[in-house]
């Protein structure tokens, strides 16, 4: 694993910037944020193309904190309704940063935390992060014990999330990478092919993104993906739930439950061939086609503009705490729980 001085924190931290590799995929991830920093994989010509967004220095992953590019969400991804959240019948107040709405944990999001590097457990092909959140951090209860594990595989990537806390509490984490299959910094991802496996979503009161509490048929809506479609194809239809958030930024409810990492997402670059599956043993997920973003300059000068990047964040469905879900990302006091992501790479050469 090649280690390389990547900048510093206000706080005179130091940050490193820490590669694996094989003949595959080359995967650099920070301690700041235990952030996956680029994913190199080869295109069907063979060239290494890098295929997530991200920033050339420290500073600006530290002043940039809305776009969350490759970084670790915790203790809870996504929205919480007026950041208000009952764990075993007491309320806990988190800091709003979304209008009223707690989004990603508020300001102050593990994506922007310094993490340890836990050496005793370095792996050949893998690195584990780790971060000790004290009680009532981000306004949760509980001293949580988190740690980010990412590990090569032959053909991609793993990412672990192990979460362990002394108190009941909420743990939600999910990695926010945006990825352009074309590689990073090349335009639109409107052209890439998306098939998502899931046959329910959970549609948005209004623009701020909170779920209803309901869950809607995926059928004969722009949010069918079962049969692989271009993420663009439909997305400027006049539907009422794309307009509210100017393109996808909705959570899905995945099929196969419980089934470890299954593939229930693949997508293809257009251009570059380049063909990613993800796997999770996560309930849901967010896919979210990069709506917000506006000229924020990336990695070697790169603009990336609305829908140059897209994601598909694993997690538990957004507020369910807060609407009665079944499944809510609740942990039990020195229980340790762990979440797997896979993102598996291959190439197509198929016209499309
Ligand atoms: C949310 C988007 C948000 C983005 C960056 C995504 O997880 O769903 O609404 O703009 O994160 O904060």
């Amino acid at each position: 694993m090649k280690e390389q001085l990547f900048g510093k924190t206000a706080d005179d931290k130091h940050i490193y910037l820490y590669t694996l590799e094989n003949s595959n995929i080359k995967a650099t991830v920070s301690n700041l944020g235990a952030t996956l920093v680029s994913l190199l994989v080869r295109d069907k010509t063979g060239n290494w193309l890098d295929v997530v967004l991200g920033y050339d220095d420290v500073q600006q992953y530290l002043e940039n904190t809305n776009t969350y590019f490759g970084g670790t969400v915790g203790r809870n991804a996504n929205r919480i309704e007026n950041a208000l959240v009952a764990i075993e019948g007491i309320n806990y107040r988190l800091p709003a940063n979304e209008g009223e709405n707690s989004l990603h944990s508020g300001p102050d999001g593990f994506q922007i935390r310094f993490w340890e590097v836990l050496k005793s457990n370095e792996r050949q092909n893998g690195i584990e992060f780790e971060l000790i959140s004290p009680d009532k951090d981000q306004g949760f209860p509980g001293e949580l014990k988190m740690t980010v594990i990412y590990e090569l595989t032959d053909s991609g990537l793993t990412i672990s999330f192990k979460g362990k806390s002394d108190q009941t509490t909420i743990f939600n984490p999910t990695n926010h990478s945006y990825f352009n299959l074309n590689g990073q910094g090349s335009g639109t991802i409107l052209n890439h092919l998306l098939s998502l496996s899931a046959d329910f979503y959970t549609p948005i009161k209004d623009s701020r993104g909170i779920p209803t509490g309901e869950k809607s048929l995926v059928a004969e809506t722009p949010l069918d993906f079962r049969m692989a479609a271009r993420i663009g194809q439909r997305i400027n239809e006049p539907f009422e739930q794309l307009r509210l958030t100017g393109g996808y930024d909705h959570n899905f409810v995945l099929k196969k439950l419980g089934e470890g990492n299954e593939p229930f997402a693949k997508v293809i670059g257009d251009k570059s061939g380049i063909v990613m599956e993800v796997g999770t043993d996560l309930p849901c997920v967010q896919f979210y086609s990069g709506n917000f973003l506006q000229h924020e300059i990336g990695k070697n000068q790169a603009i990336y503009n609305e829908r140059d990047g897209f994601c598909l964040e694993t997690q538990y469905t957004p507020n369910g705490m807060n609407h009665g879900e079944e499944r809510v990302p609740v942990i039990y006091p020195n229980h340790e729980i762990t979440y797997r992501t896979t993102y598996n790479f291959s190439v197509s050469s198929d016209i499309f």
